[in-house]
């Protein structure tokens, strides 16, 4: 009977609380704190917000249908949390760079402990600056133009897999497993196969619970990724120890993190190490996989691009003694259309729509109030998309990027400010490498007709771009390849 009457209340409540909901916002409509106020926009249904609307569509018809009715600031309540959300690229550049010390990073709860809380994205301050510094120097051209004879390998070796498989292979899934070869390269150097081979099976179980739901029940793919994240700590950690007993000084990521001290002599410990590891590893792969995947797409769908990309590569090809020679850092630096193909690819598929930040006090943009707490969102992609930026946004034409760089701040496919991507030259480097030699040696045809785009949560072709491969010195009639 208790049980009875408490549901009862219970229903009685909630019922309330919707039907005054409307009441509420009516009076909440031009709610003041000083002399700003709230963003435009609507704060939907109460804690739930506008949850539904985002995650029940393409979350870009979402974030368009917005601005177009609010403009450029509008809040908005998403799984709980209010928002605001920006879309011009001052915006953009007050929250990340100018005012960035106003707006701390900030991720689930449940991500934060998978990919390891002292990871760099996560911190703000002295912490960050160190841990950054490091990461960026193993990044930095001078360090990732000595990978390029490796980068080179591991390309070819999966170009010529898929070609021998003569399967139909899931590109997106396949570049996955090329960025976290080269990941894995700049992280450690060469690394031993067995080593590799641990890190990457764990790694796949770490991935696959990273995006699902978060509970401990035992079984759920949650609970097996943080069980797999605690074996990559076991296997770095014997990783660490080989290389201290061995006294190796090496120059790439890990060396950078065993050999820092701080002014008073302090070191990392091995979780910080550890975390930060997981946190490039994780950064670097779907990242990458995916923007490669959109460059095969949109290379395939306009033939004579890629007649023109193929014409460019194969000169730098003969020029390279017929392929036997390696490819040379200049080299990379000058494929000048190909590079405008991965601008276009990232300006396109705006791998990372959008990023997430939370005021730490409240903070005035342009006579309106966020205030402390909210969550607040640079939306890359829409900035990316407008054509008062980038004319004829959804038409895919490398040549803008010919000619004149994009206005200050509204090419972000690598961030912006304190926190932007420390990743970006490997990233353009391998993808350039792999292209390389795709188009030199190779030809694909993609199979099916699905069209769109699939979020997972970065956005990829539909069905990861199922396609086929084959090694052009195998085709020896047009009709044999396509
Ligand atoms: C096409 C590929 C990539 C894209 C589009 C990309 C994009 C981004 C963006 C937009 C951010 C900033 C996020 C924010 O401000 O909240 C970021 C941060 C980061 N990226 Fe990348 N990234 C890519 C590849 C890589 C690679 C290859 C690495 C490492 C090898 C990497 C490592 C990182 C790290 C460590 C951060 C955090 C930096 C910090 O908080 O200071 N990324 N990336």
């Amino acid at each position: 009977m208790e049980t009875t009457v408490f549901i009862l209340l219970y229903v009685i409540l909630f019922l309330s609380t919707l039907l005054s909901y409307p009441f509420l916002r009516k009076k909440k409509r031009g709610f003041r704190i000083g002399r700003s106020k709230l963003p435009p926009g609507s704060m939907g249904w109460p804690y739930i917000g506008e949850t539904l609307q985002l995650y029940s569509q393409d979350p870009n018809i979402f974030f368009l249908t917005k601005q177009r009715r609010y403009g450029e600031i509008f809040k908005t309540r998403i799984l709980g949390c209010p928002c605001v959300m920006l879309a011009s690229p001052e915006a953009a550049r007050f929250v990340l760079v100018t005012h960035a010390h106003l707006f701390k990073p900030t991720y689930p709860r449940s991500k934060e402990e998978m990919i390891g809380p002292c990871a760099l994205f996560f911190h703000q301050g002295d912490y960050h600056t160190r841990l950054r510094k490091l990461v960026q120097s193993s990044l930095s051209p001078d360090s990732i133009r000595k990978l390029i004879p490796d980068i080179e390998r591991i390309a070819l070796s999966a170009l010529d897999s898929w070609a021998a498989s003569r399967q139909v292979v899931n590109t997106f899934s396949e570049m996955k497993k090329f960025s976290f070869d080269v990941g894995i390269l700049s992280i450690f150097g060469h690394l031993d196969g067995c080593y590799k081979e641990k890190l990457e099976e764990n790694y796949r179980i770490v991935d696959k619970g990273y995006n699902s739901f978060p509970t401990r029940i035992p079984g759920s793919a949650y609970h097996k990724a943080l069980q797999a994240r605690k074996r990559l700590n076991q296997i770095l950690g014997e990783i660490i120890s080989e290389r201290k007993e061995k006294r190796l000084v090496e120059k790439d990521l890990l060396g950078h993190l065993l050999n820092f001290k701080d002014d008073k002599g302090q070191t990392l410990s091995e979780d910080q190490i550890a975390d930060n590891i997981i946190g490039v590893l994780f950064a670097a792969q779907d990242t990458t996989a995916s923007v490669i995947t959109w460059i095969l797409k949109f290379l395939h769908d306009h033939p004579k691009l890629l007649e023109a990309v193929k014409t460019e590569q194969k000169a730098m090809q003969q020029s390279n003694n017929g392929g036997e020679g390696h490819l040379t850092w200049a080299q990379t630096r000058n494929m000048t259309l190909t590079h405008r193909v991965l601008l276009e690819s990232l300006r396109m598929a705006s791998i990372i729509s959008f990023t997430f930040r939370e005021a730490v006090v409240d903070v005035e943009y342009k006579g309106y109030l966020i205030p402390k707490g909210w969550k607040v969102m640079p939306l890359f992609r829409n900035i990316h998309h407008n054509p008062e930026f980038f004319s004829e946004p959804q038409h895919f034409d490398p040549s803008r990027f010919e000619q004149a760089a994009p206005k200050p701040n509204t090419f972000m496919p690598f961030g912006n400010g304190v926190h932007a991507c420390p990743g970006n030259e490997l990233a353009k480097l391998e993808a350039l490498i792999l292209i390389h030699h795709l188009v030199t040696q190779f030809r694909w045809e993609v199979v099916g007709s699905e069209s769109g785009i699939q979020y997972g949560p970065f956005p990829v072709p539909q069905g990861g771009l199922p396609a086929r491969f084959w090694k052009e010195s195998s085709c020896p009639s047009q009709n044999m390849c396509p």
